[in-house]
């Protein structure tokens, strides 16, 4: 299943868009992934010059004092004991560093968290679910999945704030490049918010372990020119394709026990469990990353979810060879 994840990486792909593959949190390309690149970087460096002066100073006292030729090897070192120096700088050191470090990142965390969100603010609503995220625009009545489109930043505004809430257990959002870590907590909501300032797909997953498939749960924020974010969002708001040519497969889709669970927008499909299947086809991946949306991979999840992500909550519906074909053509016109 990991040389399906990994595929579904490599093959990525939404023509015209680099993609940030390399999930690397010392290269921030977001307000929230660069403050906390900098803290990473205060601690490596303060953590480097401990590591320094310790392993310095053992390296010395292995030299300095070893055992000459000629000494007597029962004889102990002389024993220093009580010494008031000594020990007030191994206590008050350690504890300014750690209060150094504390003052640190709580000022980091407070300006993340309080960052009050500019008018023009995208907001999104993501849902943990085992295992693929759910994630709604309210402003823009679109549900989808998986796949996060934003606009890109530029000069702080267009953030997007995001509501993060969970249907199941505790999840936790990562993108390395645009923001730290944040749970996903069943009853509970979190905020955080991400401004991608270069166009571009980035990579990111579930970030805290939430059963089998949890290294199958993929994320990817896709940070587009305002003005493609904007006929993205138009696109996605409008009920499903109504495409006459597959009403024969249509009603087979509708005859299945997929619309409790998938809902597609406009015809009698309204299940919440699952994703929205409305524009299924605007999306590069299926299963949360774990395969490309390709015809042939649509309908080998159809056929047997279980075989590509045992454990999902999606079963095999046993279907003929027939009305699989069936319902991926009426799937593939989901533009
Ligand atoms: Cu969701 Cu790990």
């Amino acid at each position: 299943m990991f040389k399906h994840a990994l595929v579904a990486l490599l093959q990525a792909n939404v023509p015209g868009l680099p993609e940030h593959r390399i999930a690397n949190i010392f290269r921030p390309l977001a307000t929230p992934g660069a403050s906390e690149k900098n803290i990473a970087l205060l601690t490596l460096a303060i953590t480097g010059v401990i590591f320094v002066v310790v392993a310095g100073l053992i390296v010395y006292t292995m030299i300095r004092f070893r055992r000459k030729p000629g000494e007597d090897e029962h004889q102990e070192p002389p024993q220093v004991y009580g010494s008031n120096q000594i020990e007030v700088a191994w206590t008050v050191i350690p504890i300014l560093i750690v209060f150094v470090l504390i003052g640190v990142s709580a000022r980091v965390i407070a300006g993340v968290q309080n960052a009050s969100p500019p008018p023009s603010t995208t907001k999104v609503t993501l849902v943990g679910h085992q295992w693929w995220w759910e994630v709604e625009y309210p402003q823009f009545k679109v549900h989808t999945a998986n796949e996060i489109h934003v606009p890109v930043s530029r000069n702080g505004n267009d953030a997007t704030y995001l509501t993060l809430e969970s249907a199941d257990v505790i999840h936790s959002f990562w993108m390395p490049q645009l923001a730290g870590k944040m749970d996903l907590i069943p009853n509970r909501q979190n905020f955080t918010w991400i401004d991608p300032s270069e166009p571009g797909i980035y990579f990111g997953n579930c970030a805290e372990y939430c059963g089998t498939q949890h290294a199958n749960m993929l994320l990817r924020v896709i940070a587009q020119e305002p003005a493609d974010f904007d006929k993205w969002a138009a696109a996605e708001a409008k009920p499903a394709v109504d495409d006459p040519g597959v009403s024969a497969d249509r009603a087979v889709y509708q005859s299945l026990s997929c619309v409790n669970c998938h809902t597609i927008r406009g015809t009698p499909s309204i299940g919440q469990f699952g994703p929205d299947l409305t524009h299924l086809m605007s999306r590069d991946n299926i299963g949360a990353g774990v395969l490309t949306n390709t015809p042939d991979h649509l309908r080998a999840w159809v056929n047997d979810p279980q075989v590509i992500k045992p454990g999902c909550l999606m079963p095999s519906m046993k279907l003929t060879d027939k009305e699989l074909d069936q319902v991926v053509a009426y799937l593939e016109t989901l533009k």
